[in-house]
């Protein structure tokens, strides 16, 4: 299996970076092959909605993005790690996100086949403790990219109260939080470790 592993965070190796590597620690065997990409490294911009995808089936911005989207027309998997800020995804990983809008007009504008199934992982970190609608936001935004990029199994992992229970391989919680999950993932779910409670639904 060939996975696309998202970096999202502006902070290199904090609680985002952390989250992502180890769960593909766990999530990925041995023969996977593993792209990791920091969005903070990349050179992109957001979305212009310049419609140039609605006459031709890429994007006709030249960034780094051009070879990305090569992945994630290619890969099985894609991991997404993001921290919320404001409600929201990161703005490093909303710009990307915005840029899958060439996926919505190869399908809809120009009636093309959708791109290649995969599955999509989303992991969701915030710093505020309890708060009800904490991932409501990103799981918004996590939906519609989702559908954009074809990633027929939606899996959403959610972490909140990071300011005071950073992630990291000490952090027993966390750890047993991820042990908690079923790494085949059979079906659509959203895992959720708040303030030491763990909440699993379907
Ligand atoms: C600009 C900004 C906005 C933030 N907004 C929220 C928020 O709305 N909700 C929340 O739970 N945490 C918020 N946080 C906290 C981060 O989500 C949290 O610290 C996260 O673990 C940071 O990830 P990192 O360690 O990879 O940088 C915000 C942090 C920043 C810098």
């Amino acid at each position: 299996m060939k996975i696309l592993a998202i970096m999202g965070s502006s902070r290199k190796n904090r609680n985002t970076e952390k989250f992502l590597d180890i769960f593909l620690d766990k999530y990925a065997d041995k023969d996977d092959e593993i792209v990791k990409i920091s969005l903070r490294d990349l050179d992109y911009k957001g979305c212009t909605s310049c419609y140039g995808c609605a006459k031709v089936p890429y994007c006709i911005i030249k960034d780094d993005l051009t070879e990305i989207y090569k992945l994630i027309e290619s890969v099985d998997a894609i991991v997404f790690a993001t921290p919320i800020y404001f409600n929201s995804v990161s703005g490093l990983a909303k710009n990307f996100i915005d840029r899958m809008q060439v996926y919505w007009s190869i399908k809809f504008l120009q009636k093309l086949g959708p791109i290649k199934e995969k599955i999509g992982i989303a992991l969701i970190n915030g710093g505020a403790f309890n708060e009800p609608k904490q991932f409501v936001g990103p799981e918004l935004v996590f939906d519609h990219f989702f559908k954009a990029t074809t990633c027929k199994r939606r899996i959403l992992v959610e972490v909140g109260n990071t300011d005071d229970s950073p992630i990291n391989k000490d952090n027993e919680k966390f750890m047993e939080f991820l042990d908690q999950i079923d790494y085949d993932f059979p079906e659509n779910k959203t895992y959720k470790l708040d303030g030491g409670s763990i909440v699993n639904e379907n």
